[in-house]
C-alpha cells in the first residue's frame, strides 16, 4: 500500500479529510501516468497542485473531478460524490458560449436548474462578483483573456459548488488580470469552497495556497503546508523545480 501523505494541519484543528485519494493509477499509452497517487485533502483551504510539465496535475484534477476514471484506486468523498454542478472546473482557456456575458450566466444556471424569474437576481449577483456589469451585453467571445476568465469563474461559482478546481487559471494573463482572478479565489475560499489549484507560478501559490502537493512523473513526492514547502522543500526534484532548472 503507497505511503498517505496528509497535510499536518495543527494538533488543535484534525480534520477528517473532505476528499481522499487512495491509491491512484492512471495508465495511458501503455504507461502509468499517476503512479499510486494516495493524498487526503482537509474540509477547507486553497491546496495548489505544482511540478513540471507532464507531472499528472491536470490529469489529477480531472480524475478528482469524475471526468476520468483511474485504471486503478480510490476517490473517496467525505460527503459523498458531490454532483456535477457542485464540483466547478475552470481551465487555462475559457470556453465562452458565443453570446452575451449575462446570456453565458444566465444559460449556466439554467442547466442547473435555476427557474427563469429566479435568473436575473443570481446574474446580477455573478456579475457584480466578476466586475462584469459594464461588458454584461457584448458578446462573451470578443473581451480580454482576462475579462473571459472572469466570466468563466463567475460561471464556476453560479451554482455555488463546495469544490473549485483550477488548472493554470491565470498562466496566459497579465498580472492586472491575473490579481483579479486570485481575488475571486481567495473570495471562494473564503465563502467555503474548497479550491484546488494547478499553478506553475510559485507567487501565486505562496499568495493562495494553504499547502502544496508536489507531483513528479505521475508520483506524489510532497505535500506540506505552503510555508514549509517553500522554505525547505524535501525532495531534491522540488528544489530543482523551485530554482528554475529543467526538470524531466
Ligand atoms: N491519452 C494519452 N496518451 C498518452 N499519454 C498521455 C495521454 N494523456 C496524457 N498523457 C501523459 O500524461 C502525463 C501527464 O499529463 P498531465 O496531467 O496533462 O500533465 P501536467 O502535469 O502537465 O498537467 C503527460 O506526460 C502526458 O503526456
Ligand atoms: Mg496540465
Amino acid at each position: 500500500m503507497p505511503e498517505v501523505l496528509a497535510i499536518d494541519f495543527g494538533e488543535e484543528n484534525v480534520p477528517s479529510p473532505a476528499i481522499r485519494l487512495d491509491g491512484l493509477v492512471l495508465e495511458r499509452g501503455g504507461k502509468a501516468v499517476i503512479d499510486g497517487l494516495s493524498l487526503d485533502l482537509g474540509p477547507s483551504g486553497v491546496t495548489a497542485f505544482m511540478g513540471p510539465n507532464g507531472a499528472g496535475k491536470s490529469l489529477t484534477l480531472r480524475l478528482i473531478a469524475g471526468l476520468i476514471a483511474p485504471t486503478a484506486g480510490t476517490i473517496h468523498f467525505a460527503k459523498g460524490r458531490p454532483l456535477p454542478q457542485q464540483i466547478a472546473l475552470v481551465f487555462q482557456k475559457p470556453v465562452l458560449l458565443r453570446r452575451s456575458v449575462r446570456a453565458n450566466l444566465d444559460h449556466a444556471l439554467k442547466t442547473f436548474g435555476m427557474a427563469r424569474r429566479e435568473r436575473p437576481a443570481r446574474v446580477a449577483e455573478l456579475l457584480a462578483l466578476g466586475q462584469l456589469e459594464a461588458l454584461a451585453d457584448r458578446p462573451a467571445r470578443v473581451l480580454s483573456g482576462g475579462e473571459q476568465q472572469r466570466v468563466a469563474m463567475v460561471r464556476a461559482l453560479a451554482a455555488s459548488p463546495k469544490y473549485l478546481l483550477l488548472d493554470e487559471p491565470t498562466a496566459s494573463l497579465d498580472p492586472q488580470a491575473t490579481a483579479a482572478i486570485e481575488a475571486l479565489v481567495m473570495r471562494a475560499a473564503a465563502d467555503g469552497v474548497r479550491v484546488i489549484l494547478v499553478t506553475h507560478e510559485a507567487g501565486q501559490a505562496q499568495r493562495l495556497a494553504d499547502d502544496i502537493c508536489f507531483l513528479h512523473k505521475g508520483r506524489l513526492l510532497e505535500a506540506a503546508p505552503a510555508a514549509l514547502f517553500f522554505q525547505a522543500p524535501k525532495s531534491a526534484e522540488a528544489r530543482a523545480y523551485l530554482a528554475g532548472d529543467l526538470l524531466l
